[in-house]
């Protein structure tokens, strides 16, 4: 069997067709997701069901033929299994716990207790890496340090993170020790998603372009450097794709800094600037607008176009830069896959 396209990419190899995933692939655009989401109660309900979150991983992979699978779960099981309250608030978002102050913190779990909450999570990718067409890539995630602690110290979602930056500056020992304390849990996270099957794991910072200079070394830069040097300790080969949302300039160097095997770029830079930047230090992941996924038409074929070849000369993974949104189309992501593999 001829290796699968994902991983030669992800192995630097620069191909006439890009493979292609998408983010959030799995999700409230496709009707049969929406049932499943029905039948299983809520979003955390579903996360939490090894078979059904297998189902809609499978879904889109089914009807569209991507050439990469990522766990259905979500970058807040973490805080959860540490021991945070979670809730998700219908058409608002995540709710949690917020962390303030040393007692908020000091009840935390250690990274070795997340195990019992999170088997689920490796019961699902077990079923995966079973059920899973053998030229499809099953990929494992986590939330960055960074962009899961934005999350659990505001307690919800917030527009320019201030709450995680107040901490930041106003408690830093106390800001260190929860990016410290994710990193590690992380790693035991990733490390068990990749004994249970997972075949590449990406590192989602979503939120990496509201920390500036330093400080982005130091919460977006270091974490993911840690837990991509851990992870190929103990998993060598294992390929990592960092994803620094908004980094603007952050995203130069990425690659060596972290040492990550693809830079999965977002739509503030173009596919030409990455290609100049990024790219030519290795592979790339992204970054067709998720707008065309709403909008369709001659638009969507000749975007399609114009990033696939503004890539082609160096590898790259096709992707939307950023997750597909509720109110897309699934017809529309069928002409990008059918433009993006047309004979040239
Ligand atoms: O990409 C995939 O298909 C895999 C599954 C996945 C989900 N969330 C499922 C999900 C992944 C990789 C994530 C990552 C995630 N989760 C991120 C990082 C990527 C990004 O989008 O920037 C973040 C910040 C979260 C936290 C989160 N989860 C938020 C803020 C929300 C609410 C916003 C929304 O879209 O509703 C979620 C919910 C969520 N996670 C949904 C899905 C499919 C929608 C839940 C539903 O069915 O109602």
């Amino acid at each position: 069997m001829s290796e699968k396209t994902i991983l030669k990419a992800l192995k630097g190899e620069t191909q006439q067709v890009p493979p292609i995933w998408m983010m959030r692939q799995a999700g409230r655009y496709l009707p049969e997701y929406r049932a499943t989401r029905a039948q299983a109660g809520d979003f955390l309900s579903l996360c939490y069901n090894p078979e059904l979150a297998a189902e809609v991983t499978l879904q889109p992979i089914r009807r569209f033929g991507f050439d990469a699978a990522i766990l259905f779960a979500d970058i807040l099981l973490l805080p959860q299994a540490l021991g945070a309250d979670l809730w998700f608030v219908t058409g608002e978002g995540p709710r949690l716990s917020t962390i303030t102050s040393e007692a908020d913190f000091t009840p935390m779990k250690g990274k070795d207790d997340i195990h019992e909450v999170l088997a689920p999570v490796y019961e699902t990718v077990k079923i995966l890496s079973r059920e899973l067409p053998k030229e499809t890539t099953l990929i494992g995630f986590a939330g960055a340090p960074w962009t899961v602690a934005t999350y659990m110290i505001a307690g919800r979602g917030t527009p320019d993170q201030g709450p995680a930056h107040a901490l930041r500056e106003g408690n830093n020992a106390l800001f260190e020790k929860i990016i410290d304390l994710l990193t590690v849990s992380t790693i035991e996270y990733l490390d068990m998603q990749i004994q249970a099957g997972a075949e590449v794991v990406k590192i989602f910072d979503s939120w990496a372009g509201s920390l500036k200079g330093e400080a982005f070394e130091k919460y977006a830069v270091e974490p993911t450097r840690r837990i991509t040097s851990e992870l190929k300790k103990r998993h060598p080969g294992i390929p990592v794709i960092g994803f620094p949302r908004e980094a603007g300039d952050g995203y130069i160097g990425f690659h060596a800094k972290t040492g990550v095997d693809c830079v999965a770029l977002d739509n503030s830079v173009t596919p030409e600037w990455g290609a100049a930047n990024v790219q030519k230090d290795g592979c790339v992941q992204g970054n067709l607008a998720s707008s065309h996924m709403v909008t369709g038409g001659q638009g969507l074929i000749d975007e399609v176009r114009h990033v696939r070849d503004a890539f082609s000369k160096g590898p790259h993974i096709f992707n939307l830069g950023h997750g597909i949104t509720p109110d897309a189309d699934p017809d529309n992501v069928s002409l990008m896959i059918e433009t993006l593999r047309e004979t040239r």
